[in-house]
């Protein structure tokens, strides 16, 4: 599907299976940057001659886009930032230290991204808050059901990926949301590795804060959105300080900020990013969230159908709904796979994934993940099944 549209698979040895680190990038938004390179680089929000203002037109624009991909109520509630890393920090700082005292209770999951555990870190230093791990079922996913008994009067954050990056379940946030809502818990969604590959309503799904990234959406790297209720964004304090985001300020230390959500966009932004991001959503538009699902879950399940034979093979998530799926080969560590499969140009992860919690629960340091996404094919999963068909035999023969 549009494999054409991908410039990098013009290289047809190429086997790209690592879409859950970063996406390749189409043609559109390869354009969409060099255009502003080409003919109208200039500064936003400052300039008033006529490259400067299609430049502040065509930026200004990306948050409507961004709004009505997720949406949310208003381009108000999209700030752009480095990606989804700098978003949740901006929540942590910006907003959960003002807001919460000692005591009060985070419920994340052992399956989090590092950057949804290390911010929470701070705060337990800073304010004394109390981290609160919900518990995961046998195949290390997350139910409702276990978020449901988690919850007690204490908690005033759940703050949880939509799709986790190791064991890739998608997690019920229309159910997590709504619990939120009723019990006055603020609900922070981590949407790295879902808004690429699956539909989100902001708004229906009663969440507060969304932190994503460009790049792992068909992007470019440096770019990122935390989309946040208008109303939180106004109790939310800069990280960053500095120009772009102040009215005025004088040598008594005075100083006015302007509004959301460009108070939160210190200095020059990264505008090419911007605007390749606007056209990695539209090009995603195009083709349809709901279709892109679809045809990612017949991928897995007929990777997973194929990957059955080979042999050492044992799965962490061959059932989650995602597209991505981590496993070893027994006997041999997921480093060496990864780079046995590097010989035959196929590009997965091994190693912990900077899940580095999900280890005390599935007692493996490390595994080998594969990623798919809508350009990969099943003749690319017939090359991945047919390369490792001796990989377990080969290390045997090596360590003998
Ligand atoms: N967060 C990215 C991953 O899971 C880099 O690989």
């Amino acid at each position: 599907m549009k494999r054409e549209d991908f410039p990098i698979l013009e290289n047809k040895n190429l086997i790209y299976f690592d879409n859950a680190a970063t996406t390749l990038k189409p043609n559109c938004v390869i354009q969409a940057m060099n255009d502003y390179f080409c003919y109208y680089t200039s500064n936003i929000h400052r300039g008033s001659y006529d490259t400067a203002i299609v430049t502040d037109y065509l930026y200004d624009s990306a948050r409507q886009v961004v709004q009505e991909f997720v949406h949310a109520s208003s381009p108000r509630e999209v700030v752009f930032t480095s990606g989804t890393t700098h978003s949740i920090n901006l929540v942590v700082l910006g907003y959960m230290k003002y807001h919460l005292q000692a005591g009060d209770e985070v419920l994340l999951s052992k399956s989090e991204h590092a950057s949804n555990i290390l911010p929470w870190f701070r705060l337990v230093e800073e304010i004394g808050i109390c981290i609160r791990y919900i518990p995961l079922d046998d195949n290390y996913s997350l139910t409702y059901d276990a978020v449901l008994s988690a919850v007690t009067e204490k908690t005033k954050v759940i703050s949880l990926a939509h799709v986790t990056n190791v064991i890739g379940d998608v997690r019920d946030i229309s159910s997590i949301g709504k619990l939120c809502r009723e019990k006055n818990i603020l609900f922070h969604v981590d949407g790295a590795q879902s808004i690429p590959h699956m539909p989100i309503d902001f708004l229906r799904d009663s969440i507060d804060f969304l932190s994503f990234s460009g790049h792992k959406m068909c992007g470019p790297t440096g770019v990122g959105v935390l989309v946040a209720k208008e109303e939180l964004l106004k109790e939310m304090v800069p990280v960053f300080y500095g120009g772009g985001m102040n009215l005025s300020f004088d040598s008594q230390g005075h100083y006015l900020l302007k509004e959301v959500p460009v108070l939160f966009e210190a200095g020059t932004p990264a505008i090419a990013e911007v605007l390749g991001l606007k056209a990695a959503i539209e090009y995603l538009s195009s083709i349809g969230l709901d279709v892109i699902m679809q045809y990612e879950k017949e991928l897995k399940a007929y990777f997973v159908s194929k990957l059955e034979d080979i042999e050492g093979i044992i799965f962490y998530n061959k059932d989650s709904d995602s597209g991505i799926l981590s496993f070893n080969i027994e006997g041999v560590s997921s480093v060496d796979v990864a780079k046995y499969l590097n010989s035959f140009h196929i590009c997965v992860r091994a190693g912990n994934h900077c899940s580095k919690m999900l280890k005390e629960d599935m007692v493996i340091p490390s595994t080998v993940r594969a990623g798919l996404y809508f350009y990969n094919t099943k003749e690319e999963i017939d090359l991945f099944v047919s390369a490792l068909k001796n990989c377990q035999r080969v290390f045997k023969i090596v360590s003998e």
